[in-house]
Parts: structure tokens; C-alpha cells; sequence
């Protein structure tokens, strides 16, 4: 069965802009409750961490100095069917191909500066979530 947690982060150039407030409220508008959230900024080697699973993709050096380069909002969010209903929420990779009413569609810049992260498993968010939460603040 599907879990109810999934994971996200508001990426740099989004928190940059001034987006952290209309991107929470369209989480919000989808039916997300907001059980973690945290405003912080990666380390080089908690970015290159966290995207670890990508260290071997051409793009793993620029998306880690990316990620690095600023704030992020790092949350934790529940919902029936969390991450496959998050994935959809915030649409393609590429913003290109992102479909109308997505996040991506309505903030990200380009496919590397895609405004939101969102976990693509059960397993994933639970570990995405203990890397930036304690399970003491878990509720
Ligand atoms: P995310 O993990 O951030 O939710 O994004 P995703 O599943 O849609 O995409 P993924 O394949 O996991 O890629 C992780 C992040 O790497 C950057 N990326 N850049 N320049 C490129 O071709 C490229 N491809 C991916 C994006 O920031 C992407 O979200
Ligand atoms: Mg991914």
C-alpha cells in the first residue's frame, strides 16, 4: 500500500525569487498538510549527499553547486498516496514538458532549475525526510 509521506524542497533560485509563499499554497490548495518544514542551506557535501544517487549523470557537479548556492525550504508532507499525487503536483523534470497547473509549469526556469524537489519513493522519503528532520520533530 502506499505510504502517506512524501518529501520536498523548494530548490534555491525559487526561494530566491520570492516563491517559497505561492508554492506552499498551492501544497496547501492540493490537499498536502505541511507536517515538517524548515528554511536552511545545503553544504556542498550535504547536497552532494543527498543527491548521491546521481553522482555518475554528467550533471551531478553543476547540480550540486546548484543546490548548494542558496536557501532551500526543506518540508515534510502528508497526504493519501503522497508521492505519486506529489510527483503529479509538480510535474515534469523539464518545465518544457511540465503539464498546466504544475508546480514546475508555473516556477521553474529550466530543467536544472526546476523550482521544487519531490521523493520518488516511499523509501526515498523517509530517508530524504530523516536527512533534514529528527524523528523527535516528526508528528
Ligand atoms: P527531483 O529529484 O529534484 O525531484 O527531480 P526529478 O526526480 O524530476 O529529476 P531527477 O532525474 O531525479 O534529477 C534530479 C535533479 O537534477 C537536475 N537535473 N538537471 N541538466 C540536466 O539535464 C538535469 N537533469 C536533471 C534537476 O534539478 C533535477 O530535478
Ligand atoms: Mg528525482
Amino acid at each position: 500500500m502506499a505510504g502517506n509521506i512524501t518529501f520536498t524542497m523548494i530548490k534555491p533560485e525559487a526561494v530566491a525569487a520570492g516563491n517559497i509563499g505561492a508554492i506552499l499554497k498551492m501544497i496547501n490548495e492540493a490537499g498536502f498538510r505541511i507536517v515538517a518544514l524548515k528554511k536552511t542551506q545545503l553544504t556542498k557535501e550535504a547536497a552532494g549527499e543527498f543527491y548521491a544517487v546521481h553522482s555518475e549523470r554528467p550533471f551531478y557537479g553543476e547540480l550540486v553547486d546548484y543546490m548548494s548556492n542558496g536557501p532551500i525550504v526543506a518540508a515534510m508532507l502528508e497526504k493519501d498516496n503522497a508521492v505519486a499525487d506529489f510527483r503529479a503536483l509538480i510535474g515534469s523534470t523539464d518545465p518544457a514538458e511540465a503539464a498546466e497547473g504544475t508546480i514546475r509549469k508555473a516556477y521553474a526556469e529550466s530543467k536544472a532549475k526546476n523550482a521544487v524537489h519531490g521523493s520518488d519513493s516511499d523509501e526515498n522519503a523517509e530517508i530524504e525526510a530523516n536527512f533534514f528532520f529528527s524523528r523527535f520533530e516528526r508528528s
